[in-house]
């Protein structure tokens, strides 16, 4: 089995629609830790320690928030600035999170349209998230495609229920040590994979 961390950040959880959903899917999962990042640190004060033993104890990191700004909401750089010191995640000695693999779970209010080059947002949404995959690479551990949530504002309670559905379908496959990563590395979305794995027990 693999151990997963879900690096969650919303800052307003009570009023998350999407994110609410998608935590609440995947409680109770075996190997499957979800580290609530703004609960765990409502001042930003962040625990270096805690959260590098953290990530030495799982092999998958996925970062679970919302697309804030073309980006992440503050703590989540915050987290990037504090724990990933020289000398354990990079540089010469820095090899803490070598062979581990990482990916967002994002949602965001543009369709997928939008983010194309005739869209409003230009580009593709994979590369908003280029400092993600870089820092990874950096730190030596293998980037992968995101899942990510279009349209959030257009969502139905069924569809909030379907991707809540995939989500955990797509937890359980990771843990389970279920996926052949050479098929998702090439692909844009980590959601062209789960349809793959839904007939698949959970
Ligand atoms: C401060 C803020 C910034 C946002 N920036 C973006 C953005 O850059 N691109 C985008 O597509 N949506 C953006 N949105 C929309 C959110 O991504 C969307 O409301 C969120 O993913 C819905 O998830 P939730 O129901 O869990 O809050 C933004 C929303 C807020 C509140």
């Amino acid at each position: 089995m693999a151990k997963v961390l879900i690096q969650f950040a919303h800052p307003i959880l009570s009023k998350s629609r999407v994110h609410k959903a998608l935590i609440q899917s995947c409680a109770n999962l075996n190997d499957v830790t979800i580290n609530d990042l703004y609960e765990r640190y409502p001042d930003m004060y962040i625990d270096v320690d805690r959260e590098q033993a953290l990530l030495r104890a799982h092999d998958i990191i996925v970062f679970q928030h919302p697309f804030y700004w073309y980006s992440s909401p503050a703590i989540i750089k915050q987290w990037f600035d504090l724990v990933l010191e020289h000398n354990w995640a990079y540089g010469s000695k820095g090899n803490a999170l070598v062979g581990k693999k990482m990916f967002n779970v994002i949602s965001c209010g543009g369709s997928r349209e939008a983010y194309g080059p005739t869209g409003t947002n230009r580009y593709p949404i994979n590369q908003f998230l280029l400092p993600f995959e870089q820092t990874a690479r950096l730190c030596k551990m293998t980037y992968l495609p995101p899942f990510v949530i279009h349209a959030t504002h257009r969502l139905t309670p069924d569809q909030l229920i379907d991707y809540g559905t995939q989500f955990r379908t797509l937890l359980a496959a990771l843990a389970a040590e279920r996926i052949d990563f050479q098929h998702v590395e090439p692909l844009d979305y980590m959601n062209d994979l789960v349809a793959s794995l839904a007939n698949q027990p959970v």
